[in-house]
């Protein structure tokens, strides 16, 4: 098929009328979108790899990948984070599987062995052996940082840290939720964990930046909490949206309770594609990726943390009616409606849709929606035409 993707410079020069045009349909469903996205985009951001709970102690790594990339983040000797592609320089065998802890990283194919610096220690050589110097052999590394107790990783060796790609994030988080301290990994079984929805993963971010559907799509998200009153602000690669509560805590979605609740929702997306949100209810932080499984499908995985210590004797089942709202009853909703747009998207007649624009009333505005489009052609490099 003939790529219906135009290759031009970056640019973000719309004519004011464009920038009502929403992102063309061919970058929801031409396949060969997805090849230009994972050098250009998903190369080139930052990606979740793990919580710091799971590096405790030297030698301690999880192994994860990024769109095929094998890569590991692993807590060397002095403490520090390192991450390599989890490749051998030998022949190319993988050197760890899942998480778990290791002095020494030994190669399963042939047990080439490194350090948690990455350096080669020992190639099994013997004195006749003819091999190359050890000293000029080491693991690839990888860009790591963190966001709090988020550890990230960027496959771009030029990556701007985490504080300059998402400038303001942290103090605008902490501002917002101010015991983010207390907050630790789940220990919840009925915690959701991984989401598998046929549309691609851009439809369902696009789904999380607007709540023009709110009132309507989600009659009890829309009682809990006051849609109409809701603060949205763009920045530079994030975006973010408070939406106060509408004051009733025997509300549709579930009870709250406001002496020990959050009673209000704040959302950040994060691109390309992360999402950070604290919902109404006991303390918590939610982080949510959305990987690509070709182009018509796509996972989110979630990492909740909530508060480590019960606040009130009724708060664990609380928490325990919030996830199953959450789950059974607002994700539904919204994976029916992002099914239902990509195959509108697949549609001969849909070229593009339209941008919902309103700074006065930002229930209805698709501004966020917009903002990450922008982003994402400036990565892409390319102009939607
Ligand atoms: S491929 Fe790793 S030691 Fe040979
Ligand atoms: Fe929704």
């Amino acid at each position: 098929m003939t790529s219906r993707v135009v290759q031009q410079p970056a640019c973000f020069d719309f004519a004011p009328n464009d920038r009502l045009r929403a992102l063309p349909a061919r970058y929801y469903v031409e396949a060969d979108v997805l090849a230009r996205e994972r050098e250009q985009v998903f190369f080139r951001s930052w990606q979740y790899a793990c919580h710091i709970d799971q590096l405790d102690g030297h030698g301690a790594y999880v192994a994860t990948e990024i769109m095929g990339q094998n890569v590991f983040v692993v807590r060397d000797r002095d403490g520090e984070l390192k991450a390599f592609y989890n490749v051998c320089p030998h022949r190319g065998h993988k050197l760890l599987e899942g998480a778990g802890h290791k002095k020494v990283i030994v190669c399963p194919y042939h047990q080439w062995s490194y350090s948690l610096d990455g350096k080669l220690r020992h190639d099994r050589s013997t004195a006749s052996s003819e091999t190359p110097d050890v000293s000029a052999i080491c693991l690839a590394p990888v860009r790591v940082d963190r966001l709090f107790d988020f550890v990230f990783v960027n496959l771009d060796p030029g990556a701007e840290p985490i504080a300059d790609f998402w400038p303001g994030l942290e103090e605008q988080v902490k501002s917002a939720i101010p015991d983010l301290d207390r907050y630790q990994l789940s220990a919840q079984a009925s915690a959701l964990h991984s989401v598998d929805v046929k549309a691609n993963w851009k439809i369902q971010v696009d789904n999380f930046l607007e709540c023009y559907h709110c009132r309507i799509g989600h009659e009890s998200f829309a009682d809990m909490l006051d849609v109409a009153r809701q603060k949205q602000t763009l920045h530079p690669n994030y975006s973010y949206v408070f939406i106060p509560s509408s004051g009733k805590v025997d509300n549709k979605a579930y009870p709250l309770l406001p002496e020990h609740d959050v009673m209000d929702l704040h959302f950040w997306h994060l691109f390309p594609n992360i999402a950070l949100a604290q919902f109404a209810g006991p303390g918590n932080l939610s982080l949510s990726q959305w990987t690509p499984r070709g182009m018509d499908r796509a996972y989110r995985d979630i990492v909740q943390l909530d508060i480590a210590e019960p606040t009130d004797p009724g708060m664990l089942e609380r928490r325990e009616l919030r996830t199953a709202w959450a789950r059974d009853v607002l994700q539904q909703e919204d994976i029916a409606f992002m099914e239902s747009v990509h195959e509108g998207m697949s549609q001969r007649c849909f070229e593009h849709g339209w941008y919902m624009i309103d700074p006065d009333n930002q229930e209805i505005s698709e501004v966020m929606l917009r903002h990450f489009h922008e982003t994402y052609l400036h990565f892409m490099q390319e102009r939607a035409v």
